[in-house]
């Protein structure tokens, strides 16, 4: 696959295959989040992996009181479509049966790094999605979740998980995709070319 097949054909993946990911792969991916460019060169960031079946169901314990308490915003963002809320809290509170999960933190809280917060976390998703285009590579479908830290349960992930490794800025789903989701519509006006 080359690389613009890639960024085009990669979707979010809510539902997955009762199939694991090999080590081999999990560590491919992670590498692959430890190559993106970083200010600073600071790299600033820390991954963990889970796929082992009762850690899982740790993170889905948490997750099943996160969808609860996003529900009334994701209500509000989809007024409209009722069926991607139910399909959407469905997905948040069981993570559609991904086999790993990625919890990534922002490393360190020190000052330096409180007062460069924005380059570290464009540095952090810079690494995120180099995981998820090098996943869909191998036909390992993902999704990149922020819904934990909005309903403040990120704190309870955290505290599990990688109580001295920064702040928890996202949960990554992963896994054999078992659904072909469309593309959801791009808008437009979101560029010009000054040439
Ligand atoms: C920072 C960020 C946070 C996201 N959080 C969630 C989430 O909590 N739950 C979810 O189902 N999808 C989440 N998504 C996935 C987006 O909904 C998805 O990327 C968007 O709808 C475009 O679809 P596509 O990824 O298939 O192109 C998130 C994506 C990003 C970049």
């Amino acid at each position: 696959m080359n690389l613009k097949e890639a960024i085009m054909g990669r979707r979010s993946v809510r539902k997955y295959k009762n199939i694991p990911v090999s080590e081999e792969d999990i560590r491919d991916i992670i590498e692959a989040g430890l190559m993106a460019p970083s200010a600073s060169n600071l790299q600033p960031w820390y991954f963990v992996a889970v796929s082992r079946r009762d850690k899982l169901d740790e993170i889905r314990d948490t997750m099943q009181k996160v969808s609860q308490i996003v529900m009334p915003s994701l209500e509000d963002r989809f007024k409209n479509y009722p069926r991607i809320v139910a399909e959407t809290r469905h997905f948040i509170s069981m993570l559609g049966d991904a086999p790993l999960c990625v919890l990534v933190f922002l490393y360190k809280d020190d000052e330096t790094y409180q007062r460069k917060e924005t380059e570290l976390m464009q540095s952090t998703a810079a690494a995120i999605e180099n995981m998820l285009l090098t996943a869909y590579d191998k036909g390992i479908g993902s999704c990149w979740m922020t819904s934990p830290l909005e309903s403040g349960l990120d704190a309870a992930l955290k505290e599990k998980f990688a109580p001295d490794k920064g702040k928890m800025v996202a949960l990554l789903t992963f896994g054999y995709p078992d659904q072909e989701p469309k593309m959801p519509r791009r808008r437009e006006g979101r560029y010009e070319l000054i040439i």
